[in-house]
């Protein structure tokens, strides 16, 4: 790894047209930590996780992971080198049930990914419902599915789309504290989240986009206090 960075984005910006999504957007991620990405709808938050995870191809820029170019990489070979992410609206496979739908991502041996699924079912709580169709899930109980089915193949770098979003309140503690788990095993997270008391509790640094520019970027604390983020936020 180069310059201790697990990720780093310089200048990338992406367009739809006219619309500039992402605009000269540069970031640095050290890993270990978890870190926040917030701003208003529709500036660019979800644009900028598609970069990185190869899902749009930017316009301009340069996303390194472990100092290696992976912008230009499809999005199953971004997975490949360990970045795992989940989608703000959901994407679990309704007719499977909740174990088969941590297998199916699954490349090694069936007995060790069964033992693994089994393990990351009761990590998020859901091991009763392992058998159930993932369909007859509550939608909170859906979204930790999705986070489960991520860490099967044990990535290094985790992107949540907005995990709270429609989540209750016993299941949001459940998530919140298997992603302090997940740092406390070494991983770095990266957040996109509308809740701010979730951003601001779980983020050791958030980056603040608005109109695709990053505008700010800093510590909780601080972060809350910038004139520019509250002007965002609150000043159209
Ligand atoms: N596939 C697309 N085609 C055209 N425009 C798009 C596309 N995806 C996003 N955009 C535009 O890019 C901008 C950024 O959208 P994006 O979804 O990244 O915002 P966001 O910050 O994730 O918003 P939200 O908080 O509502 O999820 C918006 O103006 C959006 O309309
Ligand atoms: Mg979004």
């Amino acid at each position: 790894m180069q310059n201790g960075h697990l990720l780093e984005l310089r200048q990338v910006t992406k367009r739809f047209g006219g619309v500039t999504a992402v605009n000269r957007c540069s970031l640095e991620l050290a890993p270990g930590r978890i870190y926040g990405l917030i701003g208003p709808n529709g500036s660019g938050k979800t644009t900028l996780f598609n970069c990185i995870t190869g899902l749009e191809p930017h316009d301009d820029g340069e996303i390194r992971y472990k100092g290696e170019r992976i912008d230009g990489l499809r999005a199953h070979e971004v997975a490949r080198r360990g970045i795992g992410r989940t989608f703000q609206i959901i994407r679990v496979f309704p007719e499977l049930t909740a174990l088969e739908n941590l297998l199916v991502v699954t490349w090694g041996p069936f007995d060790e990914a069964h033992r693994r699924a089994q393990e990351l079912l009761r990590f998020v709580t859901l091991d009763r419902l392992q058998n159930e169709y993932a369909g007859n899930l509550s939608y909170g109980q859906q979204k930790l599915l999705e986070f489960a089915r991520i860490l099967m193949t044990d990535p290094e770098l985790i992107l949540l789309d907005e995990p709270a979003a429609g989540v209750n309140r016993t299941l949001l503690n459940e998530l919140l504290e298997a992603i302090r788990n997940l740092r406390a095993q070494g991983k770095t997270v990266f957040i996109v989240e509308h809740d701010m008391k979730v951003i601001m509790d779980l983020s050791e640094r958030i980056f603040v986009l608005n109109y695709g520019e990053k505008i700010a970027e800093g510590p909780p604390g601080l972060i809350q206090s910038d004139e520019r983020v509250i002007e965002a936020y609150f000043g159209r």
